[in-house]
């Protein structure tokens, strides 16, 4: 059942045209005279040429011209050209006030979305209003990023500060180097290194500029690889099929390095707080800017004959405050993801007392089909069960101690009918469908928790973003209010978990990250709002560091079961980063 359960979609139509929009951009580019910026391999800086910026907004000051970095052909340093160069340049930001320091003065703290507020209204007032100005008609060609420190003589990357937030401007271009004067576009960020991965989370200023933070812990000092990828411009990334408008187009790829604070030169408090673990209130927060660090490996680790990744001695613990618990169980090799505070990870003794007796209700994607079955065969020791259907109702009895048990009821809402898909929320609009959830919560007592979701079918499913947001997640919200309403006795304990990042192929699909992140919050709003959520598990943040290739997904599942076959040109998959997201869910369930 499960293999059918996949999202459909015709492998060949998108690769096709991807390969078609790519290669007319190639060719566009390969006339261009700026290089790839490597800065790896160092950098030049020049003065700007007198025509190229002046940006509103910016903190140019006047008479001392940003100055250009690039790479030339000719510099022994440069190791690598490619044939594809995108037309990008970086700029060093050259301000009054240094570019460093956002919160200049205030005490270092983790950086954090604010909450979403009217973004619904916003979002779908600023897609009424798209087209409606000549500014929107512009097609970004180029970007350019500004607020790079100066770099000093000697100094082999650009630097940053660990512990402060920075802020960085990037600004795009039209093909007659004018800046842009709309938003829309739609920037996928990567900052990764051997032992950390995030994102630098992008603000779209409605101006053609992007405001893009960066944030390093000062205990993973070091040298990063930087990334901004033009995923969709003009709001592409929502239309129903937006195969067609997939860029892909790298406009910054460089190293960048974080230093420490030498000590003496510390005024206040330089340090960031200590990340704590995830209290009740920690779930509170809409989206989360998170990151995934290594601070244990085994590099002679291989995939065993089942497919899995038993790296770590069982009894290794999480290195503090990353994760607390038996770090092995996310069989990662050592990677493991935290937020604004840390998450715990289960052993099969903890994972049984907290659930032992509970029934959690689960209403989802095939991605909570896989959850579901990691969390038995990973969490629960049922090792072996191969697969679970979409939509089931079991209890599950614990292996060698059938005292303990736990119910386990899963939804699939992909579509109405169980084999099919790319229905999402409209599923809700069947009657059956309809009728089969809320029978589960008529019974005398209502599930423990409940783990909500959707998106990917949506994605395929909703023609427009406000028939998603009136027909889907209202209607949604609708139904979700009624079911809870009429419990009686005590209220389940209601989770959002957001939609994933979907993955290469999967970035320029109608499931594409643009779309999910909007969706996303649109669901998180309404569903807050009706005061219906206890709290948010963000799945988008969490599986975003991994979405650029098929190492830990297929572009639309992260927890494919392990297998020591081929996937996708290599032997095996990594499956850690949904079994990471078990381990939340359950910290989400047990926190008192
Ligand atoms: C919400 O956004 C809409 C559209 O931009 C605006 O008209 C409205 O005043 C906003 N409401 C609040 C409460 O901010
Ligand atoms: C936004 O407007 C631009 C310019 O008219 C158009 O090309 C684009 O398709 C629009 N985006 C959406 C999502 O409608
Ligand atoms: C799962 O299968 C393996 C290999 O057949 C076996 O060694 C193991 O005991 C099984 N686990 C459980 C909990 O049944
Ligand atoms: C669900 O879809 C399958 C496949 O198209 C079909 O055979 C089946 O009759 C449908 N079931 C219902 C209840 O409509
Ligand atoms: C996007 O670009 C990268 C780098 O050029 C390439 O490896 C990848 O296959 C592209 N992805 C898609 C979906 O076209
Ligand atoms: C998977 O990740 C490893 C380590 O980051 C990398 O070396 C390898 O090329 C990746 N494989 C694929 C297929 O992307």
């Amino acid at each position: 059942m499960q293999s059918k359960g996949a999202l459909h979609f015709p492998p060949g139509t998108t690769t096709l045209l991807a390969a078609i929009c790519m290669s007319i951009f190639f060719l566009l580019l390969t006339t261009s005279s700026n290089y790839l910026l490597q800065a790896s391999f160092g950098y030049f800086a020049s003065q700007l040429p007198a025509a190229s910026v002046t940006i509103d907004g910016l903190d140019n000051r006047r008479g001392d011209p940003p100055a250009i970095i690039e790479l030339r052909d000719d510099l022994p340093t440069i190791i690598e050209r490619r044939d594809d160069p995108p037309a990008i340049t970086a700029t060093i930001g050259s301000g009054a006030k240094s570019p460093e320091d956002v919160d200049a003065g205030k005490p270092l703290d983790w950086l954090r979305f604010p909450p979403i507020v009217n973004y619904t209204h916003k979002y779908l007032d600023l897609i009424a209003q798209n087209g409606s100005k000549p500014c929107h008609d512009v097609s970004t060609v180029k970007a350019q990023l500004f607020g790079l420190p100066k770099p000093q003589e000697g100094d082999s990357y650009i630097k940053f500060k660990c512990g402060p937030v920075h802020k960085l401007t990037l600004a795009a271009f039209d093909e007659l180097d004018r800046k842009r004067c709309a938003g829309g576009d739609y920037f996928e960020t990567e900052v990764s290194g051997q032992n950390w991965r995030s994102r630098a989370p992008v603000t779209d200023l409605e101006d053609g500029s992007y405001a893009i933070l960066l944030q390093m812990h000062p205990d993973f000092a070091g040298v990063y690889n930087f990334k901004i990828i033009l995923g969709f411009s003009n709001y592409h990334g929502l239309h129903r099929r937006p195969e067609r408008w997939f860029r892909n187009e790298t406009v910054i790829d460089m190293h960048i390095e974080f230093v420490r604070e030498e000590e003496s030169s510390v005024g206040g408090a330089v340090n960031l707080p200590r990340l704590s673990q995830c209290k009740r209130e920690d779930f509170d927060l809409d989206a989360w800017i998170g990151r995934w660090v290594r601070t244990m490996y085994n590099r002679g680790c291989r995939i065993d004959k089942r497919g899995r990744f038993r790296c770590l001695d069982i009894d290794a613990k999480c290195t503090d405050p990353w994760c607390r618990g038996p770090i092995a169980g996310l069989e990662s090799n050592g990677w493991v993801y935290s937020a604004h505070c840390a998450f715990r990870i289960f052993s099969q003794e903890d994972a049984w007392k907290c659930l032992n007796r509970k029934w959690i209700f689960f209403w989802g994607d095939s991605n909570h089909v896989d959850s579901v079955r990691n969390f038995l065969n990973f969490v629960l020791g049922f090792e072996n069960i191969t697969e679970v259907p979409r939509r089931f109702d079991n209890t599950y009895y614990r292996p060698n101690y059938p005292s303990q048990f736990v119910r386990i009821t899963s939804m699939f809402n992909g579509h109405s009918n169980v084999s099919l898909n790319h229905e999402g929320l409209f599923s809700l609009h069947d009657e059956k469908f309809h009728e089969q959830v809320a029978s589960f919560f008529r019974e005398e007592k209502a599930p423990d928790a409940l783990i909500l979701n959707s998106g990917l079918h949506d994605g395929m499913y909703w023609k427009h973003l406000h028939q998603f947001a009136e027909e889907g997640a209202d209607k949604a919200v609708e139904f979700w209010t009624s079911l809870l309403n009429g419990v009686q006795g005590r209220k389940p304990r209601v989770v959002y978990r957001t939609t994933i990042a979907t993955a290469a192929w999967a970035r320029g699909a109608a499931f594409n990250p643009h779309k999910m992140e909007v969706f996303n919050s649109m669901l998180v709003e309404k569903f807050k709002k009706a005061n219906l959520l206890w709290g948010v598990v963000d799945g988008f943040d969490l599986t975003y560091p991994w979405h650029y290739d098929n190492n830990c997904s297929d572009g639309v599942h992260y927890g494919k079961p392990p297998a020591a076959s081929s996937w996708y040109g290599q032997l095996g998959h990594q499956y850690f980063v949904d079994l990471m997201l078990v381990h939340i869910l359950m910290h989400a369930i047990c926190i008192s």
